[in-house]
């Protein structure tokens, strides 16, 4: 196997999540990768672009929502990626819905959705990067399985460069995999 040093891009993979925001009480999405989880706390990041119009309703109010589109909501996904509220109103691209825990709008035709309550920011060039803890969680019924949702009826997109993705199969059980098929003892 021989190694080759490439282009820095990055390739992923990385979920694509809408970041929703109320911006001069509308609500608004942008498209992310820069998205993830960083305790056992429920507590997700974000990282946006100073310059996008999400980013100033993130700053005024205080709240953010991470929404995760199924990949048949491909076109309207990649349209929030491409078009910026700055420029054209977004408020009716999806149809939002809204939790008393936090003035962030979320979106009902993804299959999930996170209200988060911002608790850190952090400066990263020209990006910030919000840290929020999650203060709701919403999921379609129909993607439930014992109470949580079940990623091939949930649908996400997977971005890795340059294209789109979804999911094809299940390849294992979180902490099961492992124990099923060792014969060691267990750690
Ligand atoms: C696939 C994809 C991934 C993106 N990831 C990010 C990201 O992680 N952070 C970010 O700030 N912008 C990201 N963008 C760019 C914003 O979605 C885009 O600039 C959007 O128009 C901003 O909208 P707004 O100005 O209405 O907030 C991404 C766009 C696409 C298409």
């Amino acid at each position: 196997m021989i190694k080759k040093k490439i282009a820095n891009i990055p390739f992923g993979p990385f979920i694509t999540v809408l970041a929703g925001a109320m911006v001069d009480g509308k609500p608004n999405y942008a498209t992310i990768g820069a998205y993830g989880v960083v305790s056992e706390k429920p507590v997700l990041y974000i990282s946006l672009k100073n310059s996008h119009y999400t980013t100033s309703g993130v700053v005024e109010n205080g709240f953010f929502s991470v929404n995760i589109p199924s990949s048949e909501s491909i076109y309207k996904t990649d349209l929030c990626g491409c078009v910026s509220g700055n420029k054209e109103d977004k408020s009716n691209v999806f149809d939002s819905f809204y939790d008393d825990a936090g003035n962030a709008p979320m979106i009902k035709e993804c299959p999930v959705n996170y209200l988060c309550k911002v608790i850190q920011t952090i400066s990263i060039f020209d990006f910030t990067m919000f840290i929020g803890e999650i203060v709701a969680v919403y999921a379609n019924e129909d993607c439930l399985e014992n109470g949580t949702p079940n990623a091939l009826e949930v649908k996400p997109t997977i971005m890795m460069y340059p294209g789109y993705y979804d999911l094809k199969d299940k390849v294992g059980t979180l902490f099961k995999t492992y124990r099923s098929m060792s014969t060691d003892e267990p750690r």
